[in-house]
This record gives C-alpha cells, sequence and structure tokens, in this order.
C-alpha cells in the first residue's frame, strides 16, 4: 500500500460509526535507523535499526478481543514486513513476505489490523531478512492485558537479545555468515537486557515479563533478589505456578514471571564462563502496604481442546540435501528438504487435531516455531504439558507436540534460531 492509498483507507475508518469492543487507537510504528548506546556510556554507540527511533520498539499494550491496528511505515532503504509472534490472528496479517503479504517497500506503510484472542506476553519483529533485521534491532514487546489482571505493584517487560559488537560500537556485520548458519547462529559478543521501568521498591510484588528477541541465543536465565514463580510460558498461563530455577528462553520464547522484591534485582545470564549480567532493576524505597500472600495463577487461556489426533507426522531436523526453490543456503533442513516448497509439510481441515514429533537429528538445539497457533507438548508421562508457540528441542532429542489446527491459511513453522531458518530449516502447513 503505498502513502495515498493508506491516507484514503484512514479517512474511510474515520468515518464508520463505532460498535462493539472499543478499539484501540491505532499505532504507527514507523521502521527506521537509530544509534543506541549499547556499549557502556562514554563508548561509541551503535548505528542499528528501530522504530520510531527507539531500539527495542515501543511496547504495544492492548487489551484481550480489542481490535487492535497498527500501522508500519517503511523508513528503510529495504524492504520489511512486521509479524506478531505468538499472536493466533488472521492469516493475512501474519506478516511473511511472499507467503501472506507483499513486502512493504521504502516508503511504503502497511495497516496491520488484528483481534488479539489471548492475553499474555508476546512480541513483535522483522520477518524479512529477519536474522538481519532483527539482530540490528527490528522487534518490540506487544503485550496483551488480562481481563482480570493480578494483584501486583508493577507490570515490567524485560526485553533480551544480542548483537557482535565492534569496539568502536559498530555492529558487526556477519548476520548472514555461512560458518555461524550452519553451527549454533550468529552469536553476540554482547547481551543486554531492555527493562520498561528501572526501580521498584522492596516489598513490591512485580510482574516481570521476559522476552527472548535473540536471533539465535538461547539465554539460561538467574533472576536475583526475588522470590516468586514462572506464571505464563510463551503467553500462556500455567495451571501451577512453576519454580524460577532453570529458567531457560530459547529465541521467541516468553516467562512471566509473578515475583516479591527482596533486594536490588538483577537479570544474569548462566553460561560455562560463569554469569553475565543482563539488566538490573533498582531499589528505591519500602512499600509497607504489601500484604504477603501465595502468588495465584493467571486466568487460564481458552483454546480449543484436542480432539484425538487424526494424523501424526513427523518433522526431522536435519542437514540441508535438496536445494529449495527460493533461494536461501539450505545448510538445514526439515525431513530433507530444505527451505519453502509448493507442497505444505501437513495440509489439515480446520478444527483437526494432530500429533507432530519434532525430531532433532542435528549437532545444534532447535526452537521450533509454528505461526498462528499454540500448541501443546506432550510431556514425558503422556499427558498434555505446556502451551507454546515455541519448542526447544535439545540435539540428539524428540518431542511430540499436539496441535488444533484451527486458523485458517498457510502458516509458517520454522527454528526461531533465525540463521538455522535463513539456512533452510522452514516448511509450512495449509488450514482450510
Ligand atoms: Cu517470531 Cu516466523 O517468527
Ligand atoms: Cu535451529
Amino acid at each position: 500500500m503505498n502513502r495515498r492509498q493508506f491516507l484514503a483507507s484512514v479517512s474511510a475508518t474515520a468515518i464508520l460509526p463505532l460498535r462493539g469492543l472499543a478499539a484501540a487507537a491505532p499505532f504507527t510504528l514507523r521502521a527506521e535507523p537509530v544509534t543506541r548506546q549499547i556499549l557502556p556510556e562514554g563508548e561509541g554507540s551503535t548505528a542499528m535499526l528501530g522504530f520510531n527511533g527507539s531500539m527495542p520498539g515501543p511496547e504495544i499494550r492492548v487489551k484481550r478481543g480489542a481490535r487492535t491496528t497498527v500501522e508500519v511505515e517503511n523508513g528503510l532503504d529495504e524492504g520489511t514486513a512486521v509479524h506478531w509472534h505468538g499472536i493466533r490472528l488472521e492469516n493475512r496479517m501474519d506478516g511473511v513476505p511472499m507467503m501472506t503479504q507483499d513486502l512493504i517497500n521504502p516508503g511504503d506503510n502497511k495497516t496491520y489490523s488484528f483481534v488479539p484472542p489471548d492475553a499474555g506476553t508476546y512480541w513483535y519483529h522483522s520477518h524479512y531478512i529477519s536474522q538481519e533485521q532483527v539482530a540490528r534491532g527490528m522487534m518490540g514487546p506487544l503485550i496483551v492485558e488480562d481481563d482480570l489482571p493480578p494483584d501486583v505493584d508493577h507490570d515490567i517487560t524485560v526485553l533480551l537479545s544480542d548483537w557482535i559488537i565492534a569496539e568502536d560500537g559498530s555492529l558487526i556485520d556477519e548476520f548472514s555468515d555461512m560458518h555461524s548458519v550452519a553451527h549454533a547462529g550468529y552469536m553476540g559478543n554482547f547481551a543486554r537486557g531492555f527493562l520498561s521501568q528501572d526501580a521498584v521498591k522492596n516489598a513490591d510484588r512485580v510482574r516481570l515479563r521476559m522476552i527472548n528477541a535473540a536471533t539465535n541465543r538461547i539465554f539460561s536465565l538467574a533472576v536475583t533478589g526475588v522470590t516468586g514463580s514462572v506464571v505464563a510460558l510463551d503467553g500462556m498461563a500455567l495451571e501451577t505456578p512453576r519454580s524460577l530455577a532453570d529458567l531457560v528462553l530459547a529465541p521467541a520464547q516468553r516467562a512471566d514471571l509473578i515475583v516479591d522484591i527482596t533486594g536490588p534485582v538483577g537479570f544474569d545470564m548462566q553460561s560455562r564462563q560463569g554469569s553475565y549480567r543482563l539488566a538490573e532493576l533498582a531499589i528505591s524505597g519500602t512499600n509497607t502496604d504489601r500484604i504477603p500472600k501465595p502468588i495465584a495463577p493467571l486466568v487460564a487461556p481458552n483454546l480449543p481442546t484436542p480432539g484425538d489426533p487424526s494424523q501424526h507426522l513427523t518433522l526431522t531436523m536435519m542437514g540441508g540435501a535438496m536445494g529449495g526453490r527460493h533461494g536461501g543456503a539450505n545448510i538445514w533442513s526439515f525431513n530433507n528438504i530444505s527451505d519453502l516448497h509448493d507442497d505444505p509439510f501437513g495440509a489439515f481441515e480446520r478444527g483437526e487435531t494432530v500429533r507432530i514429533t519434532l525430531a532433532n537429528d542435528t549437532a545444534f538445539p532447535h526452537g521450533i516455531h509454528l505461526h498462528g497457533h499454540h500448541f501443546y507438548e506432550v510431556a514425558p508421562d503422556g499427558s498434555l504439558g505446556d502451551l507454546r508457540d515455541t519448542s526447544l528441542v535439545a540435539a540428539g532429542e524428540s518431542r511430540d507436540v499436539i496441535c488444533v489446527f484451527d486458523n485458517p491459511g498457510r502458516w509458517l513453522i520454522h527454528c526461531h534460531m533465525l540463521s538455522h531458518a535463513v539456512g533452510g530449516m522452514r516448511t509450512w502447513v495449509k488450514v482450510s
């Protein structure tokens, strides 16, 4: 859509009478170059890409069930498209160029509009040459507020990412480096967390919305200065809040925590080299009003109940062999097919329950993301486990997932290690 058509459509909607659920005022996201201080103050700044002059992009916060309109303007000198990760939206709003929309060309706009059916923590990011545009900074939080929010003093977003940055602050263009594509992917020498707020009081109860926006890094996290629980994964409330120990986020995964503040808060990445501080929340004062009480689960998500699976498919992560038809590096594949082909990996009737074995036949972990749906991870005892939109499968392991494919359209399945996706580890399913 060019600028003139865009303006025309805005005035056309403006004369429609308002009906039903109040829609939020439209958001505008202008994709553009930004400069950010990623290295410590006083050192070189970093030229990146972002939205509305910031990186990460501004937090979009909407109510569950309310029509959400986001006008994306492309102020870059290359094309782009924006994907609303984890939202069960209409296929044509999914933001996948060449599949659900045309590229937004430089200087053009596109209006995305959807009604988020589930409360929770989501995010948006570029879905065009995403191993590069996301790594350069084109992402931000997308928060869908609960109908009945939990009793907390603050609701804070913690977005994590990493970059390869030179000593002078410049971002090193190794986004599509073939060696990293063939291994664990582009992995930064700097990692950081961005908080939507920088101080709390002692004894505050706080909701922390953690988002892994890194292109390839799996974060093993420890949060110090708090006691509390994990209450949601990938936006979906857990039936029973879970311990904060062993908090691991694959790229694109989210975790919501509800914690009580016991001291200065540190967000630490754990690695073989030790602990690395990503972000901090300072303490200013003490909350004397808060009466301690147990952490209650969030309102349960309202998703279709799986039936008996009518198909059992296997999606095996492998090295690439047959070349893809759409370019790409073909270093990785699903079931020996690299990249997107005309035939989908699966074709489902709307509402069909399908079991899929995600089998990792490689020497690296992969975080497998399905667009437009959430699925259940099958627990080791065979029961329905966590609802997710991205599932981390360790090297040499496999995991079954069960999904009710109730959202019509053409939906991507890809590794969210974006180096692996560009290396060919992507396919699609068709729901009719
Ligand atoms: Cu978060 Cu296909 O992406
Ligand atoms: Cu992968």
